[in-house]
């Protein structure tokens, strides 16, 4: 039994990859950055609830604290922008706390426990909107911001032994806030491929791109 943290789990897909781990038999913390919302994802799914604003640095600070050693982190919260990207300045600023910045601090606190103890899951939930062999599309500053996540992905697992695998994924098209209801995956399908990375046996990839468990495309 691992000890797991999904960021943005109180909905979404993130609430079903946290469900998914729970099944498994994983304690899971389910961040979330309003608390209630937190607390009663964490009730849904049997977890922990972890008050976590992914945008915030103290907020990182206090929730790896408050969530003592994590052996699987899943990069999951996200935020969709509109627009043009040079025209939506506050939503670029947005868009790399939210998905670049806030993975990279999570994955400079939470690694060293992993490295030392020989173990260590890390899923960044992408999006084929980030990867250059698909245009790097999406509205405003998200494709910009998935495809550094991207990049951060194969970079923090070049710089990791391999026992911490670290693995970027795209979960489809899904029905969620962010999807809408006429996407044509749920959140268990979406969710699907970032429970296999975060559960790989010693022998699996690392610093991969991957959906419906394939390697794709950066
Ligand atoms: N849905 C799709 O078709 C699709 C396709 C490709 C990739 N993705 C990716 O999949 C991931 C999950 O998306 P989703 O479809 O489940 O979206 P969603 O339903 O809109 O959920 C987004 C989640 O991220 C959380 N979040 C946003 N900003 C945050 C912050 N500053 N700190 C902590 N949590 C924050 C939200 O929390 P609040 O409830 O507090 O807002 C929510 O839990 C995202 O990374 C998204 O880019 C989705």
């Amino acid at each position: 039994m691992k000890r797991a943290l999904v960021t943005g789990a109180n909905r979404g897909i993130g609430l079903a990859i946290a469900r998914g781990l729970a099944d498994a038999g994983h304690t899971v913390l389910v961040g979330a950055r309003d608390r209630r919302a937190s607390q009663k994802a964490a009730d849904q799914v049997g977890g922990i609830p972890l008050q976590l604003d992914v945008s915030d640095k103290a907020s990182i600070a206090q929730a790896v604290e408050a969530a003592g050693p994590v052996d699987i982190l899943v990069n999951n919260a996200g935020i969709l922008g509109s627009g043009s990207v040079l025209k939506g300045p506050q939503d670029f600023e947005d868009s790399m706390q939210v998905m670049v910045h806030g993975p990279y601090h999570l994955m400079r606190l939470l690694t060293p426990h992993m490295v030392d103890q020989g173990f260590g899951r890390i899923v960044n939930v992408s999006s084929g909107w980030g990867a250059f062999s698909d245009g790097v599309e999406g509205p405003g500053a998200y494709g910009v911001a998935k495809a550094a996540l991207n990049a951060l992905t194969v970079s923090a697992a070049r710089s990791l032994p391999g026992s911490v695998k670290v693995n970027a994924m795209c979960p489809g098209w899904v029905r969620t806030r962010m999807g809408g209801m006429g996407a044509t995956r749920s959140p268990e399908e979406g969710a699907d491929t970032a429970i296999w990375l975060a559960t790989l046996p010693d022998d699996g990839p690392t610093g991969g791109f991957f959906r419906d468990r394939e390697a794709i495309d950066w």
